[in-house]
C-alpha cells in the first residue's frame, strides 16, 4: 500500500458534503437557493477542505417530499437553475479540487412522473409494469410504512383501473418494479447521462427498498435474478463510465445485512455505507456518557473488502433515526437529546441538530466532531453543520433541520435578498439565529467553530490512516473514555476522548512501541514520551479530546 493510493480509492479519505441547492445560497433574489449561488460558494466549500460535494434532489419534483419525488430524472429543477448552471457548478468544484457525486432516488418516482400518470391511466400502458400493482386487498401493513404519521398502508388503491400500487414513502412515491428489465435499463441510462455531465457517483436513496420484490408472487420472485445482482451491474456500469465513480448507499440496517450491500468482502455492489449502527450507538454513547455502546458497534463491522468505505456522520438531512436501539435506548436517547414530543418525529427519531441538543456546549460539540473526523471510516457533513447552526421546530417534520444556510449576520442570514416572506424556508431564529451563528464572523475568528471544523478536516487528510488502517479500541480503565488507535503501514494514530465532565487521567500501553517512540499532539503543541513498556498516562479535561500520532525515532513523517 502507498500513499498514491489514497488518491486512486479517493472516497477512503474523502470529506463528504452534503448540501441542498434550494437552501444554500440564492444568488437571483427569488428566495430558492440556486446553482449560480451554489457556484459562489464553492470556494468557502474548498477552503473548509471538503473533497466530494453530495447534492440533495435537484430534479423536477411535485414537492411532496423536498425533491424526493421526482417528476423528470433528467431535468433540473426551473428554481434551481438549468443543466448549464449545473454544468458550471459541478466544472468549477472539479477545479477547486472537489469532486461531486448527487442522489439517485430510483426506488420511486412521483405520481405526477409521465410513467406513473401513464401507468395508472391504464392496465394497457407499456409503463404499467414500471410499477407494483396487486388486484387483491391489501394486508394490514401500518408497521412497514417509513412515515407513520401521514400513511397507513404501504398500498394505496388507484380509482382508475381498480387495483393498489406499492408505496414505501408517502403515497405520492409509487415505488418503481426493478424486477422489470426495461425499469432498470430507465435507471442506468438516467445514471449515464449524469455521469457524462462529470459527476463522481451517486448517493443511492433507500436501497434495501429498491431491491426489494414485495408484491411480485413468491414463486416468481424466486425465477428472478438475485436483486443484489442489479447492485452489481450498476456498480459496473458506474465503474466502465467514470474509472472511479461511487455509489454511496442509504441501507439502514443492521450490519451483517449492510455487508450483503457492500458485496460481502467481493466488494462488488455498494462503494460505501452510511454507518447508522455506529450513529445511533453514538448517541446512545452521549446520553449515557459510557463509550461502550459506540466501541462495540464500531468493533462489530463487519469485515469488507478494501475498496469498501464505511461513511460516518453525526446528523445528516431526515430525522435522527433511532429505530436500530432497542425501545429502552432509544427512550434514553430522547431523555437526553429530545424530551419534547415536539423535538420527536415517527416515533423513532428527533428533528434537531447536535448544537441544540448538546444545550450549546462548545466543549462536548468540538469532542463530537473530533469523534466523527477521527472515526476509522469517511465523514459525511451536512451544511451547518461546521458553523453549528440548529434547528426550527415549528416548521413540518424534517424540514426543522432544513433551513437556509446562514452566510451573515445580515437580512435572512445573507441566504437571500428577497423578502423574508418570499423566503424557500424560514431562517432559524433566536439563539442559533444568524446574529449569533454565521460563517462571516466564524471565518475570521480562530477560536470559532469553523476554524475547528477545519482545523479537524486538515488533520483527517493528513491522517490517511484514518481511512485505510486496521481499528482497535484501546483497552483502558475509564467507561466515559473511547481510546481508540488506527493503523495503516508504519503510521499510527491514537485517539481519545472524554465522554464524560469529568476530567480523566487514561493510562495507555501501546504494542510495539518504546522509549524510541513518542505521542505527538495534533489538535494543539505538545509530545508525550512512551515509557520503555510503550505506556503513557495522558491527561483529558472534561469532554477533552486528543489526537495523537505514534512517531518513531528517526520517522520521516512531517506532523
Ligand atoms: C431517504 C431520504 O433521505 C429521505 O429524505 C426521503 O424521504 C426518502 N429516502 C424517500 O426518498
Amino acid at each position: 500500500m502507498r500513499i498514491t493510493d489514497t488518491s486512486d480509492l479517493w472516497w477512503k479519505t474523502a470529506v463528504v458534503y452534503c448540501l441542498d441547492v434550494e437552501t444554500f445560497m440564492d444568488w437571483n433574489d427569488d428566495g430558492c437557493g440556486d446553482f449560480e449561488g451554489l457556484a459562489q460558494r464553492l470556494d468557502y466549500l474548498a477552503e473548509l477542505g471538503v473533497t466530494c460535494l453530495w447534492l440533495m434532489p435537484f430534479y423536477p419534483t411535485a414537492d411532496r417530499d423536498d425533491g424526493y419525488d421526482i417528476t423528470d430524472f433528467y431535468g433540473v429543477d426551473p428554481r434551481l437553475g438549468t443543466h448549464g448552471d449545473f454544468v458550471e457548478v459541478v466544472r468549477t468544484a472539479n477545479d477547486r479540487g472537489m469532486r461531486v457525486i448527487v442522489d439517485l432516488v430510483v426506488n420511486h418516482t412521483s405520481n405526477r412522473h409521465p410513467w406513473f400518470r401513464s401507468a395508472e391511466a391504464s392496465v394497457d400502458s407499456p409503463y404499467r409494469d414500471f410499477y407494483v400493482w396487486r388486484s387483491d386487498p391489501p394486508p394490514d401493513t401500518s408497521s412497514e410504512v417509513v412515515f407513520p404519521d401521514k400513511e397507513n398502508s404501504i398500498w394505496q388503491f388507484s380509482e382508475k383501473t381498480g387495483e393498489w400500487y406499492l408505496h414505501r414513502f408517502y403515497r405520492q412515491q409509487p415505488d418503481l418494479n426493478v424486477t422489470d428489465p426495461k425499469v432498470r435499463d430507465e435507471i442506468a441510462k438516467a445514471m449515464g447521462f449524469w455521469l457524462e455531465l462529470g459527476l463522481s457517483g451517486f448517493r443511492m436513496d433507500a436501497v434495501p427498498f429498491l431491491l426489494e420484490t414485495q408484491g411480485t408472487d413468491k414463486a416468481e420472485a424466486a425465477r428472478l435474478p438475485d436483486p443484489h445482482e442489479f447492485l452489481r451491474e450498476l456498480r459496473g456500469f458506474v465503474g466502465r463510465r467514470t474509472g472511479s465513480g461511487v455509489l454511496l448507499g442509504e441501507v439502514n440496517l443492521p450490519h451483517p445485512q449492510q455487508a450483503e450491500f457492500f458485496g460481502g468482502e467481493n466488494g462488488n455492489e455498494l462503494t460505501m455505507l452510511f454507518d447508522f449502527i455506529g450513529m445511533q450507538s453514538l448517541y446512545l454513547s452521549l446520553a449515557r456518557a459510557d463509550a461502550g455502546p459506540l466501541a462495540k458497534a464500531l468493533t462489530d463491522r463487519p469485515a469488507v473488502s478494501p475498496d469498501s468505505q464505511w461513511a460516518t456522520f453525526v446528523r445528516n438531512h431526515d430525522e435522527l433515526t433511532l429505530d436500530k436501539l432497542s425501545d429502552a435506548e432509544r427512550e434514553e436517547v430522547f431523555a437526553a437529546f429530545g424530551p419534547d414530543p415536539r423535538m420527536q418525529v415517527y416515533g423513532r427519531g428527533l428533528r434537531r441538530r447536535l448544537p441544540p441538543m448538546l444545550d450549546g456546549d462548545p466543549r462536548r460539540i468540538r469532542m463530537v466532531y473530533s469523534l466523527l473526523f477521527s472515526l476509522p471510516g469517511t465523514p459525511v457533513l451536512f451544511y451547518g453543520e461546521e458553523i453549528g447552526m440548529g434547528e426550527d421546530l415549528d416548521l413540518e417534520g424534517r424540514m426543522a433541520v432544513r433551513t437556509p444556510m446562514q452566510w451573515t449576520d445580515g437580512p435572512n442570514g445573507g441566504f437571500s435578498r428577497a423578502p423574508k416572506r418570499r423566503l424557500r424556508r424560514p431562517v432559524v431564529s433566536g439563539g442559533y439565529g444568524p446574529e449569533h451563528v454565521n460563517v462571516a464572523a466564524q471565518r475570521s475568528d480562530p477560536e470559532s467553530l469553523l476554524s475547528f471544523m477545519k482545523l479537524l478536516i486538515r488533520r483527517y487528510r493528513e491522517c490517511p490512516e484514518l481511512g485505510w488502517g486496521q481499528f482497535e479500541v484501546l483497552p483502558q480503565p475509564h467507561a466515559e473514555v473511547l481510546a481508540h488507535l488506527c493503523r495503516w503501514e508504519d503510521g499510527t494514530l491514537v485517539a481519545v476522548h472524554n465522554l464524560g465532565a469529568e476530567p480523566r487521567t487514561v493510562p495507555l500501553t501501546l504494542e510495539g512501541c518504546d522509549s524510541t517512540h513518542r505521542l505527538a499532539d495534533l489538535l494543539q503543541d505538545g509530545t508525550t514520551p512512551l515509557s520503555d513498556a510503550g505506556r503513557a498516562d495522558l491527561q483529558l479535561e472534561g469532554y477533552g479530546y486528543r489526537w495523537l500520532r505514534v512517531v518513531a525515532d528517526g520517522s520521516r513523517r512531517l506532523l
